[in-house]
């Protein structure tokens, strides 16, 4: 997918069952792989200069050019690519989504590179265990040079989700942000952009932080974003901050180490200050896809951090145990299956 059946497809193969209906799925994992290497040779950023013949694309992306015009002939038939004759151009699919800075293209790339390698590598013996020998972050300290991948990956559904959150988020008149497990940056960087005067601290592992001084310094916040490199869990993330975001963390810890950053996070905010959580939730969603999407992300949370998505209930009682009121959901539409979660400190 986004091969969508027709009708007929959908009558006869879906809803009558007369042939094999899971052949979808086996067509949507040849497509994130097919995506992903196309993205690897720069098909989509050439693409993204003007249309282009195969023969043409072929010399200057060093690839063969009978098969790449394989490849961008399925692509085609995915949705990804229009052709015209022998000539290739991005398709509005790939124009509005795909492509950019960072784009959903390198979200595909993460999952191809970061998300199924660790999976084939863990996933039988986290079936059996309940959790992996070390998590992916664990993993991703070891191989710094996959960290670059991961941080576009989340930067590019961060970008996706920046309008609709900071739409439902009020900032203003916020002093000091503290982003935990930040990585990137962007929330952080979003909020100082719409709140004059606000400064952020993104906390992170070390090695995940030079992303976001670099993306700081780029968007000229240099001055108003810092970094605190450590465990949430166990390390210093500073004091005297109004508001808290605990965005897509809580579904890598236990409910133990939940209850843990919940306490810590009341313990570095004032009095009246604020925490948001955003995160999936079990059952949460707007439409079908939404939902299947979480559990499967919920069960990708498990083999590749011994996660899981949580009921906002349980998200909840943690917020309250650590003294946290006024709490409230609220389920994005313009992000289907994400969900933020406010409290708020009493004064
Ligand atoms: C899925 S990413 C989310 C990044 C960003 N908040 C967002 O929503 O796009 C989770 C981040 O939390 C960080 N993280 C997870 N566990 C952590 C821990 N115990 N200490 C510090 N950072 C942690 C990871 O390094 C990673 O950058």
């Amino acid at each position: 997918m986004p091969h969508v059946p027709n009708l007929f497809e959908r009558l006869y193969i879906l809803r009558a069952n007369r042939a094999p209906g899971a052949i979808y799925d086996l067509l949507g994992g040849g497509t994130v792989k097919s995506v992903a290497l196309a993205a690897e040779f720069g098909v989509f950023d050439a693409l993204a200069d003007g249309p282009a013949t195969a023969d043409d694309l072929a010399t200057r992306l060093a690839a063969h050019e009978e098969t790449l015009d394989m490849l961008c002939r399925f692509l085609g038939r995915a949705g990804y690519l229009d052709s015209d004759g022998d000539t290739y151009a991005l398709s509005d699919l790939s124009e509005r989504w795909m492509v950019g800075d960072p784009g959903l293209v390198d979200w595909f790339t993460f999952w191809d590179s970061v998300v199924y390698p660790f999976w084939d590598d863990n996933a039988t013996a986290v079936l059996r265990t309940g959790e992996p020998e070390q998590s992916v972050y664990e993993w991703l300290d070891d191989h710094p040079d996959r960290w670059p991948t991961a941080q576009r990956g989340f930067e590019a559904v961060a970008k996706l989700a920046l309008d609709p959150v900071l739409d439902n988020v009020d900032v203003r008149g916020k002093r000091r942000l503290v982003d935990l497990g930040g990585g990137h940056g962007r929330y952080s960087i979003g909020a100082c952009r719409v709140t004059p005067g606000l400064e952020a601290t993104v906390v992170d592992s070390p090695v995940a932080l030079d992303v976001a001084r670099a993306n700081a310094a780029d968007a000229g916040l240099a001055e108003r974003i810092h970094t605190i490199g450590g465990d949430l869990l166990a390390d210093d993330i500073g004091s005297g901050y109004d508001l808290a975001f605990a965005f897509n963390v809580v579904h890598g810890f236990t409910p133990a180490e939940n209850r843990r950053l919940f306490e810590r996070t009341a313990d570095a905010l004032d009095p009246g200050g604020s925490v948001v959580v955003m995160d999936q939730f079990e059952g949460a969603g707007p439409i079908a896809t939404a939902r299947a999407m979480n559990d499967f992300i919920g069960f990708t949370y498990r083999v590749l951090l011994g996660g899981r998505v949580y009921r906002f209930e349980q998200v909840e009682a943690w917020l309250r145990e650590a003294g946290f009121t006024d709490v409230e959901r609220v389920d994005l539409r313009r992000a289907p299956g994400v969900t933020l979660v406010t409290g708020t400190l009493p004064k």
